[in-house]
């Protein structure tokens, strides 16, 4: 770790074998705001890489055991984002002119003076900070598949095109998946892709408020309609007029509400609390839920017709761990984000990482990432994320040709019938392209019977991986 004053400083690796050139080097490095290493063979340079994260390296070509070309090679198969300046002697320009195509930021002919060294040299830091910055944009806005959204996977492609062509109409949305999955992030979109995006998106979190308070919260009351209603106060409704007005976890609200919420989806109509009379909102209503919406009209906590009307347009979020490698796509958006907020240097997984975390079950989806992600980069330094610096939920996960198998370690290739029959349906899922009537369908089984075994999955995984430590959780919602 280099940290002067919260800031860090870029490692820099000289491989160079001979010791009195290295001095030199060393020499012209002093005045620098960078922290050396120095090797002099290509297996220690290579050992190096791997350990300090360079973001320079220094590369002599000749060395005892290989040829510099050997650290280039590997720089460049890993994708390591390290500006290379490969140093030649006079007379072997073609070893330099190979060098560049094999990936080298620069090259130093020797005999090289101090002044056309450091130049090189800073060049090549400038251009390893505008390659953060490059990172740090292109993750933030060009990975986006629909307003907010990152991941191009089949299954996040066909939600992103129900999300554009239900935005233009005034349909009610209606938004299910497990937690995490960006049920709001859904609904934002829907708002701002709609002709409605220039009016209000109020937020009503059916679960946050309590229940006496919701029927104000939503329709308003005038003075004196309760203790504590001091003063009239206009409602998410006709704060929303001619906007948006989002249910977030419906499924939480009164049944008594739910019957005034009835009729004001049927016709525009409500009363505040306390107030004779009637008024009057256009509002364009979404809704999600992270509960089974049928599990929740068979026990009779969801009025039915209440359901009909507001399911006209559904919209269900595949679990992160079925959406391909949206999950290394979110990962680095989010790495690059929380490096610059952390004023970190990361940029880049190990390829070892990114295996487990596509194996992982995510029983928290995107949220759960972001948490992961952020832990890493506020504890550990360095520019690539390696296995060690994970939580040991994901440290230690068993991987099984890139599936992670939550069985028995001492009989791997058995896994616990529920994982069997859970890989079936959710292969199911995927080859209906997410559209789970159609998997319940050819499934032969009704469509609460995959929601109710997929809550029972998240609670069976989240007992097994969470039965090592951990990870604290930094953020939270
Ligand atoms: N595809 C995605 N790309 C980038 N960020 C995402 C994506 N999906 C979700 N997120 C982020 O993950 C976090 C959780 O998303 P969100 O709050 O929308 O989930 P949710 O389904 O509403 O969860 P809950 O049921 O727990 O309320 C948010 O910070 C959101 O911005
Ligand atoms: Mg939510």
């Amino acid at each position: 770790m280099n940290e002067t004053g919260g800031l860090s400083l870029p490692n820099i690796l000289l491989v160079e074998d001979d010791a009195i050139l290295a001095q030199a080097y060393l020499e012209f490095l002093r005045d620098e705001p960078c922290v050396t290493s120095h090797r002099m063979t290509v297996a220690s340079a290579i050992d190096a890489i791997g350990t300090e994260q360079p973001e320079v390296v220094l590369l002599d070509l000749l060395l005892p055991d290989s040829t510099g070309l050997d650290v280039l090679d590997y720089i460049k198969r890993n994708e390591l984002p390290i500006s290379v300046i490969v140093m030649t002697s006079e007379g072997s320009v073609d070893n330099a002119v190979e060098a560049m195509r094999a990936g080298a930021f620069d090259f130093l002919v020797k005999p090289v003076s101090a002044a056309r060294f450091n130049a090189t040299f800073k060049n090549a830091l400038e251009r390893q900070s505008l390659r953060r910055k490059v990172d740090a944009y292109e993750g933030a806005f060009a990975q986006s598949g629909s307003s907010g959204f990152i991941g191009a996977s089949l299954v996040m492609q066909s939600v992103y095109r129900v999300i554009a062509s239900a935005a233009a109409s005034d349909a009610t949305v209606f938004i299910t998946g497990e937690s995490g999955t960006g049920k709001e992030i859904c609904a934002t979109a829907v708002h701002s892709q709609s002709p409605r995006r220039d009016k209000p998106l109020v937020i009503v979190n059916c679960a946050a408020i309590p229940k006496e308070l919701m029927e104000s919260e939503i329709f308003g009351h005038v003075k004196g309609a309760f203790t504590g209603a001091t003063s009239n106060r206009k409602g998410a409704a006709a704060r929303a007029d001619g906007g948006t007005l989002f249910f977030d976890e419906i499924a939480e609200m009164d049944m008594a509400l739910q019957a005034k919420l009835l009729r004001f989806v049927q016709t525009g109509v409500y009363q505040r609390v306390g107030d004779d009379h009637t008024d009057r909102a256009d509002v364009r209503l979404v809704c999600a839920t992270n509960r089974d919406p049928l599990a929740e009209l068979e026990a009779g906590r969801f009025r039915e017709d209440l359901y009909y009307r507001l399911h006209v347009v559904p919209i269900e979020l595949p679990p992160l761990r079925t959406r391909d490698r949206d999950v290394i796509a979110i990962a680095n958006h989010m790495l690059n984000l929380s490096a610059v907020e952390e004023n970190k240097r990361f940029t880049t997984f190990s390829p070892d990482v990114e295996v487990l975390f596509q194996a992982y079950s995510w029983p928290g989806n995107v949220r759960q990432l972001q948490n992961t992600i952020r832990n890493i980069v506020v504890l550990h330094d360095g520019t690539v994320v390696t296995r060690e610096m994970l939580p040991d939920t994901l440290k230690n996960l068993p991987v099984d040709g890139g599936m992670a198998t939550p069985c028995d370690r001492e009989s791997p290739s058995i896994a616990p019938l529920w994982l069997t029959e859970k890989r079936a349906i959710e292969e199911a899922i995927r080859l209906c392209g997410g559209n789970i009537p159609k998997a319940a369908k050819l499934l032969d089984i009704s469509n609460s019977t995959i929601y109710r075994k997929r809550r029972d999955w998240a609670e069976r995984e989240q007992e097994f991986w969470t039965a090592s430590p951990a990870p604290p959780a930094m953020t939270s919602k």
